[in-house]
């Protein structure tokens, strides 16, 4: 009976982690698209006019909630499958049974964390600016002016440099999230799991690629 009762648990904990991270894989499609207008070449006039657009949306506001909401939901019960996972695995398992899905998801906790030390610089830097929780810099003319802040602080290789490696274990990450959610919501078939992994690999490759193409735009096209 409590054998049961810990299995339904960790099933629905795998169920909700899987939602949770759907949605953060979509949220990334909407921040990407809006950052890449980072790129058009017009000193961010486009890019200040859609987040102009998106910080006075209260349904967009309302997202923000929801966004963190999800963020800590996955996180939280990441970690919790993760020790889960550690604990029940036998010993001599890694010998016999190295597969390339258990490589890949051997690593997600890892990417993981990797991916939360870059989200909290990453808020540090922007989020947290709009906030009022980090003072603006000199040079911005407010705490809305996110391109400035991006052309200064990407014209720094360091800084670049910390995201394009988080970039790389963010595609990584990404590459197993997408296959491993439709698995967990049932939705693997033997018709069309290979199709969810080649599609979750495009995903992975483009979202990480479309991110990384900022910072390298800043640092060495933008003038
Ligand atoms: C070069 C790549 C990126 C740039 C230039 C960028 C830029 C920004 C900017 C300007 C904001 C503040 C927007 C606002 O509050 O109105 C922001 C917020 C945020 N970013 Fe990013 N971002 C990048 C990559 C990422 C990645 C890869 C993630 C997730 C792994 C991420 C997660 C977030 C979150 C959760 C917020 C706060 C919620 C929001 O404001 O939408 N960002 N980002």
């Amino acid at each position: 009976m409590k054998k049961s009762i810990i299995r339904l648990s960790s099933l629905s904990h795998k169920y909700v982690i899987a939602l949770a991270g759907m949605f953060l894989m979509l949220f990334l499609c909407f921040h990407l698209m809006t950052n890449l207008l980072m790129l058009v070449g017009d000193g961010g006039e486009s890019f200040d006019k859609a987040v102009e657009f998106l910080s006075s949306n209260p349904l967009i506001k309302a997202m923000e909630y929801v966004l963190f909401a999800g963020f800590a939901i996955h996180i939280i019960l990441g970690v919790i499958i993760w020790f889960h996972n550690q604990k029940a695995r036998p010993v001599g398992y890694q010998v016999g049974l190295r597969t390339e899905t258990s490589m890949f998801s051997k690593f997600m906790f890892h990417t993981g964390v990797i991916i939360l030390v870059f989200l909290i610089i990453h808020l540090t830097n922007f989020f947290f600016v709009k906030l009022g929780l980090v003072p603006v810099p000199d040079y911005a003319r407010d705490a809305h002016d996110f391109y400035s802040m991006a052309v200064v602080k990407f014209k720094n290789p360091w800084y670049s440099g910390i995201y394009l490696v988080s970039f790389v274990f963010l595609g990584f990450h990404l590459k197993h999230a997408f296959q491993s959610a439709f698995q967990s919501l049932g939705l693997n078939h033997d018709k069309y799991t290979p199709a969810i992994k080649v599609i979750g690999t495009i995903y992975a490759i483009v979202i990480s690629l479309g991110f990384a193409s900022i910072p390298v735009y800043f640092l060495f096209i933008h003038p």
